[in-house]
C-alpha cells in the first residue's frame, strides 16, 4: 500500500461528494469530540456517511457520528464533518488530513476547525472556549509532519510558512461575536499530541513549561495542510476538562463529552456569528 495519499485519492472522494451536491461550499467546519450537535444547525442538510466517501478516514470513536452535512449556516453554504479521524486509530498523517486536501480541491476558502481539549492554562475551566492563536506541533517535531513525503505541488510549495496559520482577521471576527454576546473567549496556544493516553503529570508540566495554554490530539495536522494550500484557517478549542498537573484526579472520555453541553452552544454562536459576517 501506498503510505502517501496521491492527488488521485483525493479526487476520487472529492467528485463523489459533488455529484451528490447541488451547492458549492465556501466553508468547511470540523467538529470535534462532543461537539457534532452544531451540524444539527444546518438548513436543508445533504448528509453523507463517510463510509460512502473513497479513501475517506471513518473514525471509530464514540462521540464522532461519521458523516458529512452539507447545506447552510447562517446563510453561508458549508460542508460539515461531524466527526474525523485521528492517528491514534491507526490512520496515517496523510489520511487524517485527506478531507482537508478534498476542501481544498473543492475550492472551500476557510475551514473551522473545533476539538476538545485539557486545560493546561490554570485560569481556564470546563465547558470554556478558546480560539487558537497559534500551535505547538510536537508531534510534528518528533517526525509525524503530515507533509512528510512527495509534495502535491497542486496544493503548495515543499516548505510552507506557518507564521500565521491562525487567520488573524477571524480570530479578531471572533473577538467581537464573544464580546456582542458575552462569552468569554481565550485566545492561547494549543499543542497536538497523538494520544490516546491521557498525560502524566509530568507530561503536563512539560507542556506548560514549553508554553501551551491547551492540550489535545488532533487540529493541528489539519492546520498545517490547510495552510500549506493557502487556506484560512480558524480554529476552537472547548476545554473539556482540566490538565491534571498534580495527578489527583483521572481524565476520562465520559467527562470530555459531556462537556460539550456546555460548549456546543458558545461555539454555535460564535461560528454562526463568523458565517454571518462573512457572508454579508
Ligand atoms: N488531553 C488530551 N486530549 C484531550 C484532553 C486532555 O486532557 N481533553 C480532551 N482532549
Amino acid at each position: 500500500m501506498n503510505p502517501f495519499v496521491t492527488i488521485k485519492d483525493i479526487d476520487q472522494a472529492a467528485q463523489a461528494i459533488t455529484k451528490k451536491i447541488k451547492i458549492a461550499p465556501q466553508v468547511a467546519l470540523v467538529l470535534g469530540s462532543g461537539l457534532g450537535g452544531l451540524a444539527d444547525e444546518v438548513v436543508d442538510p445533504v448528509v453523507i456517511p463517510y463510509a460512502e466517501i473513497p479513501n475517506w478516514p471513518v473514525s471509530t470513536i464514540h462521540g464522532h457520528a461519521g458523516r458529512l452535512v452539507i447545506g447552510s449556516l447562517a446563510g453561508v453554504p458549508v460542508m460539515v464533518m461531524q466527526g474525523r479521524a485521528h492517528y491514534y486509530e491507526g490512520y496515517t498523517m496523510d489520511h487524517v488530513t485527506l478531507p482537508i486536501r478534498v476542501m481544498q480541491r473543492m475550492k472551500i476558502g476557510i475551514i473551522i476547525l473545533t476539538n476538545a481539549a485539557g486545560a493546561i492554562n490554570p485560569d481556564y475551566q470546563p465547558g470554556d472556549v478558546m480560539a487558537l492563536s497559534d500551535h505547538i506541533g510536537l508531534i510534528g517535531m518528533a517526525g509525524l509532519n503530515p507533509l512528510r513525503g512527495p509534495n502535491l505541488d497542486e496544493f503548495g510549495e515543499r516548505f510552507p510558512d506557518m507564521s500565521q496559520v491562525y487567520d488573524r482577521e477571524l480570530i479578531k471576527l471572533s473577538s467581537e461575536i464573544a464580546r456582542k454576546n458575552k462569552i468569554e473567549l481565550h485566545k492561547g496556544v494549543y499543542v497536538c499530541l497523538s494520544g490516546p493516553s491521557f498525560e502524566s503529570p509530568a507530561d503536563l508540566r512539560f507542556l506548560r513549561g514549553i508554553g501551551a495554554d491547551a492540550v489535545g490530539m488532533s487540529t493541528v495536522p489539519e492546520a498545517i495542510v490547510a495552510r500549506h494550500g493557502r487556506t484560512r484557517v480558524l480554529a476552537f478549542s472547548g476545554i473539556s476538562n482540566k490538565a491534571n498537573l498534580d495527578g489527583n484526579t483521572e481524565t476520562t472520555h465520559e467527562e470530555v463529552l459531556a462537556a460539550g453541553s456546555l460548549i456546543v452552544p458558545k461555539l454555535t454562536t460564535l461560528i454562526k456569528g463568523v458565517l454571518e459576517s462573512i457572508g454579508a
